[in-house]
């Protein structure tokens, strides 16, 4: 490699979860520290970060055919960027990544992004740099103070994975189960606050896995760092994912029915409803006991949001197995789901296991599981008709005085007047459709 002038300009391009939406703008604002600022719409980078996502052959495959569209235009305009690969790929397939693709300068995991400035030098002097150490949260304490963004802002509280679900990466990608402290959550959701944000989503891959200390010296989990969240002045409106049955416990059930600002919306993945493959996952909940869960929910705030995620085709899945996945999605009657089918991951035991599932068998499952979820999804929405609610404004939209934002229960609404992004806005939802509403304004909340 030879050596290259420094970065003036970057772009950073996130895959896969919000987590890497956090990293990615959290890299952004590293690099403006060092006085590299975003590359305007258009135009080409001097150094372009691919924060890329393992969690599917899909997602991990695409890092390879972006390098190659990067390596070809900068061909064709006689400069090449600098490419960093951040992310999960970079952390599961980091030596990989340096032997197949030459054009990468700088490989980083998600746990050593804050050693990025370093890592630029070297790729300058013409060296090649990786780092994927992991070491404990010593990221944040190195990284700037948040820069500003729009109303609803993430904050990551939790990192890692110590579930081992049989077909997931994530464990091996984000490294074990790590809480940042109370106080520099707190400082940062106030510094959000203070920069905009109305809204903030707490992150982790284990999200309600968070514990910690509070100010006065307390044991808390995720519902009492939400209650104190809720304390601040200014932020209207809390919100968490993703959260694993196995820690959702009876404060933050609680935490739903006696925090007005937390949202009533939950994020709950169960990937089946027949507790065999549920074994074989090492999901460590059964179908019952995710039900269950949901009962006492629906109890403490009658009128949530749920979501889940769901996995087909699990090795050795059923036709029958499958039907109680069908089962489960009409006893809870989701407002939104995500659902794949499975794909086999390398070093996961279920990229091995017998009995794995053809490809055409998982389509069709995939579409009626689909067909099922966005019939109740349907439901949700048409239900919400008549009702009266605060929606935050997030966006334009695309005809002229038509604005977007979020209902409480996280539906898409479009309506129209005059506003401002991050406004508070009372709506009447008069027109549902599968993936949006569309409402009237009633009065303007002044905040
Ligand atoms: N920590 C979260 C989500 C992690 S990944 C949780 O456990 O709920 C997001 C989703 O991707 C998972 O919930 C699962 O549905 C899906 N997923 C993970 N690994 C997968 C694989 N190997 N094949 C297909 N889907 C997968
Ligand atoms: Fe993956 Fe399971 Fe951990 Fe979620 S809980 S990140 S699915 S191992
Ligand atoms: Fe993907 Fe890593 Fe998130 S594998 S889903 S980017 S934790």
């Amino acid at each position: 490699m030879k050596p290259t002038r420094a970065p003036q300009t970057y772009r950073v391009k996130s895959f896969g979860c919000q987590m890497n939406v956090y990293d990615g703008e959290r890299m952004g604002e590293l690099l403006a520290e060092q006085g590299i600022t975003p590359a305007a719409e258009g135009e080409e980078a001097d150094l372009v970060i691919l924060n890329t996502c393992h969690i599917r052959e899909k997602a991990a495959e695409k890092v390879y055919s972006d390098i190659g569209r990067l390596v070809a235009a900068g061909k064709e305009k006689g400069k090449a960027p600098l490419i960093a690969v951040a992310g999960c790929v970079a952390q599961a397939e980091g030596e990989e990544i340096m032997a197949r693709a030459p054009a990468v300068s700088i490989v980083v995991g998600p746990q050593a992004y804050h050693r990025l400035p370093a890592m630029i030098a070297e790729a300058t002097r013409g060296r090649r740099a990786t780092d994927t150490d992991m070491p404990a949260i010593a990221k944040f304490d190195a990284l700037p103070a948040r820069a500003k963004r729009g109303p609803s802002a993430f904050l990551t509280v939790q990192e890692g994975c110590d579930k081992f679900c049989t077909y997931c990466v994530v464990p091996y990608t984000r490294g074990a189960e790590i809480s940042r402290p109370f106080n520099d959550l707190i400082a940062e959701a106030h510094r959000l606050v203070e920069q905009g944000a109305k809204e903030i989503t707490l992150l982790g891959q284990n999200v309600n896995a968070w514990s910690g200390e509070d100010d006065k010296g307390r044991r808390v989990g995720l519902g009492g760092l939400i209650r104190r969240l809720a304390v601040i002045d200014g932020l209207e409106r809390i919100r968490y994912t993703t959260s694993h049955p196995k820690d959702m416990d009876d404060d933050l059930i609680a935490a739903h029915g006696e925090v007005e600002k937390l949202m009533p919306y939950l994020h709950l993945p169960v990937q089946s409803g027949n507790d065999r493959v549920l074994k074989a996952m090492n999901r460590q909940h059964s179908a019952e006991s995710y039900l269950k869960i949901i009962e006492k929910v629906r109890a403490a705030r009658p009128d949530i949001a749920l979501s889940g995620d769901f996995i087909v085709g699990f090795p050795g899945e059923s036709e029958a197995e499958f039907a109680d996945t069908l089962k489960l999605v009409d006893e809870v009657r989701y407002a939104a789901c995500f659902s794949f089918k499975f794909s086999p991951r390398p070093g996961t035991p279920a990229a091995t296991m017998e009995g794995q599932v053809a490809a055409d068998v998982m389509d069709d499952r995939l579409q009626r599981l689909q067909a099922r979820i966005a019939a109740h999804q349907l439901a949700f929405n048409e239900a919400s008709l008549g009702k009266t609610c605060t929606v935050l404004v997030e966006r334009r939209g695309r005809h002229p005085g038509q604005w977007l934002g979020k209902s409480p229960w996280l539906q898409s609404v479009h309506f129209t007047g005059d506003h401002a992004i991050g406004d508070l806005v009372e709506v009447e939802l008069a027109a549902a459709g599968p993936n949006s509403l569309s409402g009237r304004v009633r009065t303007a909340v002044a905040v």
